[in-house]
């Protein structure tokens, strides 16, 4: 398993202290992080800042706003402290408005402060932030955006920068129930960085086996029972969908199934996560700028096995299986043909129109088969079609369902994880358009209109009656294509997978 060891051997720091002095003034690092809100009168220094004022000479404000801080949202002022401190580096980050008398602050704007903070930080060796943290809540979301913030992938960089963006970060807060909170952010960030690792990979180093290797190596190691299906099997299983995809290809498919059991639980979910190590398109080939970026077209997996293993690691008290639906669409004498027939895992036939609607076919599998599991729910999550980026833009997946309140609780968990997502619907005068002249469905909608729900709407033909389900189509969350923002890097974001543990925390009851 040397392999999975080096592919994990990233640079960025995993861990994160919590320090409960309320002196932020004499507390020793090299750079140390407060916040600061936009106010009627200016800038007001944010809890957590308590006594640098006095410290400072009571200048802090007015030097600030010397150098045009307005305490706006994702703006950094840096101001050495000529020794009135102990850390020889004061660093103020923007929270916007103060929240209002006797409201707490926003988790997400503290995870997105602390971030950018810990990403403007870069090259610094010990960074202390001292931002509000007057809760276990808030204490947690400082911990989690600084985690996030200080990811960094490196791993095949042969010059310039190769080590951690900063060495270490420590959390000051006095709240009760604190380490608990940083404790958690630390589960969440290893799973979202695993994720980003696994989405930054070249396919040149991640293929269906290989990643199906690294599901068995951690998932084992957390305690999931881990089982694969190899080409092999897969055929002999009857997982049509998966095979057509991936018999174009030199690398081979696979279906990893994890499961997480809890003595106590009371419910069972089912994770489905689409992972396409590389989407050419197929024989149906992408053009060259769309396809580029599809060694990310593997994020619905990398997000499920994430949440597998902090599921397993806060035990939860929920039972979780989840699938990773592992193919790799490439053209070849092998692949398949468009006008292709193959039966899907459920009996169903499926007409093949467009080999580069390929993520339905495979997440088709991985739906029939996690239904025999009898769970609760399923939810599958993919970087499914180009149209939730036209329709939702980079950064709010689309949620679909066949069941009202599930679609809510998801909408509703992504918001308190701090992820954007949004409810979309099913309308049923969609799903004539799917049907085929030679087979039970085709996989192409002739419409390219609302192309998100036509392939929910696919889906759900595969989701047997009275089960209930939501497809959460993250396409343009899983990428960040554009510039780092908050505690988001460019490249793999881990998207979704803190909704996942989120929905687990909320069946589980926590
Ligand atoms: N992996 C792509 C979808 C995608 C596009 C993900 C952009 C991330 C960014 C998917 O397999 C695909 O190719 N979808 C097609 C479907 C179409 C042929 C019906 C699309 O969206 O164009
Ligand atoms: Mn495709
Ligand atoms: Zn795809």
């Amino acid at each position: 398993m040397r392999t999975v060891k080096a592919l994990l051997a990233s640079a960025y720091v995993t861990t994160v202290r919590l320090n409960q002095t309320d002196n932020a003034v004499s507390f020793d690092s090299d750079a140390l992080v407060v916040g600061v809100h936009t106010g009627p009168d200016g800038l007001i220094a944010a809890p957590g800042a308590e006594g640098l004022d006095e410290a400072l000479g009571g200048r802090l404000a007015v030097t600030l706003a010397g150098m045009g801080a307005k305490g706006k949202p994702g703006e950094i002022s840096k101001i050495p402290t000529f020794g009135a401190l102990t850390a020889p580096l004061l660093v103020a980050v923007g929270l916007g408005d103060a929240p209002a008398e006797g409201a707490g602050h926003d988790a997400e704007t503290l995870r997105r402060a602390a971030g950018t903070a810990v990403r403007a930080l870069a090259g610094t060796g010990r960074v202390a932030l001292a931002l509000p943290a007057a809760s276990a809540g808030d204490a947690g979301a400082v911990a989690l955006g600084a985690l996030l913030g200080a990811y960094a992938f490196t791993r095949y960089r042969t010059t310039g920068e190769q080590t951690a963006p900063v060495d270490e970060l420590t959390v000051l807060s006095g709240a009760e129930g604190a380490q608990a909170a940083v404790e958690r952010a630390t589960t969440l960030a290893e799973s979202v960085s695993l994720v980003r690792d696994l989405v930054n990979t070249p396919p040149s180093h991640l293929w269906p086996a290989r990643f199906a290797e690294i599901a068995e190596r951690l998932g084992t190691e957390a305690g999931l029972t881990v089982e694969v299906l190899d080409e092999t099997a897969l055929k002999e299983g009857g997982y049509g969908g998966i095979v057509a995809v991936g018999q174009g290809s030199v690398n081979p498919p696979r279906l990893v199934r994890l499961a997480y059991n809890h003595p106590e639980a009371g419910t069972t979910l089912a994770y489905v996560g689409k992972g396409i190590t590389f989407d050419s398109g197929g024989l149906s080939l992408k053009p060259t700028a769309s396809m580029d970026w599809m060694k990310s077209d593997m994020g619905g997996a990398g997000a499920v096995l994430g949440a597998l293993l902090a599921i397993a690691g806060l035990g939860l008290k929920v039972n979780a299986v989840g699938y990773l639906c592992l193919a790799e669409n490439m053209p070849s004498g092998t692949a398949q043909r468009p006008s292709d027939v193959f039966t899907s895992f459920s009996g169903k036939t499926v007409e093949v129109l467009d080999t580069d609607a390929e993520g339905r076919l495979v997440l088709i599998d991985g739906i029939a088969r996690a239904a025999q599991d009898e769970p609760d729910v399923i939810v599958d999550v993919a970087t499914l079609t180009g149209a939730q980026i036209v329709a939702l833009g980079w950064r709010t997946a689309g949620v679909m369902a066949n069941d009202d309140a599930l679609r809510a609780e998801v909408v509703e968990t992504a918001a308190e994880q701090g992820e954007g997502a949004w409810p979309m619907p099913l309308p049923d005068e969609l799903r004539k358009g799917l049907d085929s002249p030679v087979a039970d469905i085709a996989n192409l909608h002739p419409e390219r209109f609302g192309g998100m729900l036509t392939a929910a709407i696919f889906l759900r033909e595969f989701v047997p009656d009275g089960v209930r389900w939501a497809h959460i189509d993250m396409a343009g969350p899983a990428f960040n294509k554009g510039e780092p923002h908050g505690y988001t890097p460019k490249g793999g974001t881990g998207a979704i997978t803190r909704t996942l543990v989120g929905l687990a925390e909320r069946y589980a009851g926590e």
